[in-house]
């Protein structure tokens, strides 16, 4: 008996180190950071463009200009020659590898890919045999990997759409991931009715800017929360109410709401349900924790703890990035429902200075990069 418990408890202890050893064998893999490598030659054939490349991860600083092939598109592509591009957070954690479990799948050690940037605006270049949906000419706004360059191909089905006439293609660029976050976590996740409370946490930033005047337009009584500098930029994008984060915190308040949009992820799961209605929602979109390991991953970790003993909603969001939602969006912008709120914009070589600017956190609406000139 006492002969087969020292077994047991040696196989425990020996599976105990195993587990061990795999977890740090994990850890040392996604935390290790390879040094930068030199691109391939660019321009053979005459066929070459300027584009932003990043060959190992790091600060903006490995952010740099190459000359490198134009992409081709296939049958089913569109090649888009573009204008204007803008910033958003995952690109910095693209460039960083932060936090570091996302390696898994942008590459050990050095990214997989060498192209960066998302949010797009153009026009139509060249389009593959079996486009039907797009003419060379159109002007179109979009998500597609690698936005901080001259050219970029997209999927016709994928998440590309013509730019509303009434938009400069800085402003269209503004959209697509920011507006798109903003109007799945309102419509979708938190299922945002006419009359309904809405507190917008991180109301100036790049997806706050939108998610005000999305509420807006689905009909809520809108609060937004920002800095003392910020209360006039949301009060002129339609904000009811404005809180100064600086001085009070809405979770001290007596209001309750139907529905928080949580950009940045400062308060507790706790705090942020005594200020929500019984059948309320939190959606969490993002965080302000810079945290290497998990980073923005502890705010959803913290709630699913808190999520089954309450009756409040807790929801998490990815944004799909999809070709319906991007029309919607272009509809409002036609109909001056939504309008892009475009703090800074930098020319394609100065990217690093531009992603280096949005990482701080203090961007008041979107940063835009002008791929040609000034993308009007
Ligand atoms: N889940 C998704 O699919 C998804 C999609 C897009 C973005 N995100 C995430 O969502 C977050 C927001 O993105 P973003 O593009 O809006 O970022 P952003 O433009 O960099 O946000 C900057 C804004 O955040 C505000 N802010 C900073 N600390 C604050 C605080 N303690 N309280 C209230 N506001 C504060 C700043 O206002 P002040 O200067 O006044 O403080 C600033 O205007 C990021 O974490 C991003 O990674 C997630």
């Amino acid at each position: 008996m006492k002969s087969s418990s020292i077994i047991l408890k040696r196989i425990l202890l020996g599976l105990s180190g195993v587990l061990l050893l795999a977890l740090l064998s994990l850890g040392f893999a996604v935390s290790y950071t390879a040094g930068c490598v030199a691109g391939p030659p660019g321009e053979r054939h005459g066929t070459g463009m300027q584009a932003i490349r990043y060959r190992c991860y790091g600060d903006p600083s490995v952010l740099r200009l190459e000359t490198v092939d134009r992409p081709v598109p296939a049958a089913d592509e569109v090649l888009v020659r573009v204008h204007a591009a803008s910033i958003n957070p995952l690109d910095w954690h693209f460039v960083r590898g932060e936090p570091y479990l996302m390696r898994l799948d942008s590459g050990l050690g050095r990214p997989d890919d060498p192209r960066v940037g998302v949010d797009f605006a153009g026009t139509v270049e060249a389009v593959g045999r079996s486009v039907t949906r797009f003419r060379v000419g159109d002007r179109v706004f979009g998500a597609a990997d690698g936005a901080f360059g001259e050219y970029l191909t997209v999927r016709e089905t994928r998440s590309v759409t013509r730019m509303p006439t009434e938009v400069t293609f800085a402003e269209a660029a503004a959209v697509p991931v920011a507006a798109l976050t903003a109007l799945q976590a309102l419509r979708d996740k938190a299922g945002v009715k006419p009359g309904q409370k809405v507190l917008i946490n991180g109301g100036s930033g790049g997806v706050g800017t939108y998610a005000i005047q999305i509420a807006k337009a689905l009909g809520a009584e809108v609060t937004g929360v920002a800095s003392t500098r910020n209360q006039d930029l949301m009060r002129s994008l339609g904000a009811d109410h404005v809180i100064d984060y600086t001085r009070v915190k809405f979770t001290d308040g007596r209001q309750r709401y139907d529905a928080i949009i949580d950009n940045v992820g400062t308060e507790s799961p706790l705090a942020l349900r005594k200020v929500l209605t019984p059948d309320g929602v939190v959606v969490m979109v993002g965080s302000t924790d810079k945290g290497v390991w998990l980073g923005p991953l502890m705010a959803p970790l913290k709630a699913m703890v808190v999520a089954p003993f309450v009756t409040q909603r807790y929801e998490m969001i990815l944004a799909a990035m999809n070709a319906a939602d991007l029309d919607t969006l272009a509809r409002m912008l036609a109909d001056g429902q939504i309008r892009s709120s475009i703090d800074r914009r930098y020319p394609l070589a100065e990217l690093p200075a531009g992603v280096a600017y949005l990482e701080r956190g203090r961007a008041r609406g979107k940063v835009v990069i002008d791929v040609i000139g000034e993308g009007k």
